[in-house]
């Protein structure tokens, strides 16, 4: 923004630049100027100069020099218009309306919510009018009418192509904005943009104010496809930013002093009904780490509810990756599973209030969520087992952030550590259903390796240095492993997408499996084939697969066990992850280090550098066990 030279003249003559400087410096009066020390320079003798005639101060130590604005710049940080705007307000000087470029921005953002507001209140009508008999009908099998239909301002769209637009039309809504909103659906082969949502009932996503900024329509069909279909990403909506009911949950959650969280947006409204309004749900992704700073804001500690199924545990651990490396003293999480197969929804239904009620009272802190989830992963029956999970443990509780609590946190692990060793005092295990460490035989199998990969597999190409690096085999192992069970993809995709490769042809195989799922292929190996070939990428599927350790290779069988399969694969991406953030932890502690020389920074060094040699140790031993194959 300009401001006319008149104006800022104005202020200037009406503020005294000893006035606004000596509010900072202290000022003696030396003839017709002023002089204080330096606030720029520590200095002895003042060599600091103001003059109201000239309106300017002058430093001759440092060489600054400038009016009433520049000093407020310098010594405040703010930036010129916030000067201008903090000086005119104490002066008394009117400044003229915001630019037009800024007042433009402002209007369209205003415009932008009241455009919103304007298609979930039609979507309201046609739910309580005609059109929407049948989701009334829907929503009433759920449980989900009257006032619940208030509050939660569900919505119908009905079925025709130009339903919305042509409402929002009648009232002037230019169509780019409903297409920036995405409301209407378009494309470069799509010559007139029509409705996004059709024909599904309407959850309206709120900010934390409770403007409606997106929405989630469900399909009503049990085959509907997607069964959900949100509004993507738009000015107003960042879905990892935000959560569902977030405004409505605030007060209650202030008031109990917690806060719940669940999946889906029924969960969240089935929740509410069980006496429960303290609850959000995540915007059907995994559970971001600003959707965590979110729920922080609101409890101490935040009870995730996932549903009791593999993917719910699959959720569960990745919040609890997410989690750990932001955790404070005093800010944690509990984990709340649900009974296998059900979701909150599914519980309030069969079991009552009473039932909810019953899982959020046998949330387990996150300590022992760990615990098993790495206890439970392979048996620990043998010392160089004991000692892999010791190992794996203390990397992941060396990934807290918080030295105080990464310090509580060790001591924890080690005394539970301490209690697996036949000498060690076995403490009582209290809350567990099932036996915690049963060994389940988890031998190396001969399977069968799939002839898929293996015919294109060539043992020379894959231990050439081109293709070895500090951790291909656990990416190959990642990929080949979804090569031959491009099944999993449905669920791992998402997971598939962020973990970061290093190697050409794991970043190009990903690329094309992720299409591949995006395309709803996911379970048809035939057709991920001809894709493959097509895009020539059948030898770097092949390559790919030779660099699979010994070890690893009974994922490569069609018949593998899928849970031990699942299991294997969502290790090793951990394990993948881990390696990624160490690296980063490093260059973040070099800096640290460089930036300040002390025993702190000394000791996080050398603690990153540990940790990372153990990574890099049993990754070369690996290597070498690969090699001395034949
Ligand atoms: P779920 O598949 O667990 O559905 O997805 P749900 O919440 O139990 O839904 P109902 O009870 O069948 O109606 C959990 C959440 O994941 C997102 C939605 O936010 C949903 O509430 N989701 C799910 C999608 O965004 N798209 C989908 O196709 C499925
Ligand atoms: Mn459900």
């Amino acid at each position: 923004m300009r401001y006319p030279p008149h104006l800022l003249e104005e202020i200037r003559s009406r503020l005294p630049a000893s006035e606004v400087v000596g509010r900072r410096v202290r000022l003696k009066k030396a003839g017709r100027e002023w002089r204080g020390l330096s606030p720029f320079n520590a200095e002895k003798s003042p060599s600091f100069y103001v003059n109201d005639q000239k309106q300017f101060y002058h430093c001759f130590s440092s060489g600054k020099h400038g009016d009433i604005f520049t000093f407020l710049m310098e010594t405040e940080g703010v930036s010129f218009p916030e000067a201008v705007e903090r000086l005119a307000s104490e002066a008394g000087v009117a400044l003229p309306a915001p630019s037009e470029a800024s007042r433009e921005s402002e209007t369209r953002r205003r415009g932008a919510l009241e455009v919103m507001e304007l298609a979930c209140a039609f979507f309201e009508e046609q739910l309580a009018g005609r059109p929407g008999a049948r989701a009334r009908d829907y929503l009433a099998g759920r449980g989900l009418d009257g006032e619940v239909r208030r509050t939660f301002r569900l919505g119908y769209a009905p079925p025709e192509r130009y339903a919305l637009r042509d409402h929002l039309a009648a009232r002037d809504v230019p169509a780019e904005l409903m297409v920036e909103l995405n409301l209407l659906t378009t494309g470069d082969d799509i010559k007139v943009p029509f409705d996004r949502f059709r024909d599904r009932v309407i959850f309206p996503i709120r900010d934390v104010r409770g403007r409606v900024v997106a929405f989630g329509g469900r399909g009503m069909s049990p085959d509907a496809k997607p069964k959900y279909l949100n509004s993507s990403e738009t000015p107003l909506f960042h879905k990892g930013r935000m959560l569902y009911n977030h405004h409505a949950a605030r007060k209650p959650a202030h008031e109990t002093g917690r806060v719940i969280a669940v999946e889906g947006y029924v969960d969240a409204i089935a929740m509410t009904l069980a006496g429960h309004p303290e609850v959000v749900a995540s915007l059907g992704t995994a559970l971001t780490e600003d959707q965590l700073a979110l729920l922080w804001r609101m409890a101490d500690e935040p009870i995730l509810c996932f549903d009791g199924d593999g993917a719910g545990r699959r959720a569960a651990y990745r919040a609890l990756d997410v989690a750990l490396p932001a955790l404070q003293p005093g800010k944690s999480l509990r984990f709340a599973l649900m009974p296998e197969g059900q979701d909150p929804d599914d519980l309030l239904r069969t079991g009552g209030p009473g039932a909810i009620d019953r899982v959020l009272d046998g949330a387990r802190p996150l300590v022992d969520v760990l615990w098993s989830r790495e206890t439970e992963l392979s048996p620990v029956d043998t010392p160089e087992r004991r000692a892999g999970l010791a190992q794996r443990l203390r990397e992941i509780v060396g990934g807290i952030r918080d030295e105080t609590l990464k310090r509580y946190y060790r001591d924890e692990i080690e005394a539970r550590l301490r209690s697996l060793s036949p000498s060690g005092a076995r403490p009582p295990q209290p809350g567990r259903e099932r036996a915690p460490f049963v060994p389940r035989g988890r031998g190396v199998p001969a399977a069968p390796v799939s002839p898929r990969l293996t015919a294109r597999a060539s043992p020379l190409l894959a231990r050439s240095s081109l293709f070895s690096g500090g951790s291909s085999s656990r990416e190959a192992l990642i990929v080949a492993a979804l090569l031959v069970h491009p099944e999993l993809l449905a669920r791992e995709a998402e997971e598939l997408a962020e973990v970061e490769f290093e190697g050409a042809d794991a970043r190009a195989l990903r690329g094309a499996l992720l299409d591949f799922a995006a395309e709803g292929g996911a379970g048809d190996t035939a057709l991920l084939d001809a894709r493959l070939e097509r895009a020539g990428l059948a030898a770097a599927a092949g390559r790919i697969a030779g660099l699979v350790r010994p070890g690893d290779r009974w994922v490569l069988d069609p018949h593998a066990d899928p849970v031990r399969l699942e299991d294997a694969l969502r290790q090793a991406v951990i394990l993948h992850r881990k390696a990624g953030t160490l690296h980063s932890e490093l260059r973040a502690a070099e800096r640290a280090l460089a930036a300040e020389e002390t025993e702190a920074n000394f000791a996080w060094l050398r603690d990153v550098k540990n940790r990372l040699s153990v990574v890099a140790g049993a990754e070369a031993e690996a290597e070498a066990a690969q090699e001395a194959e034949p």
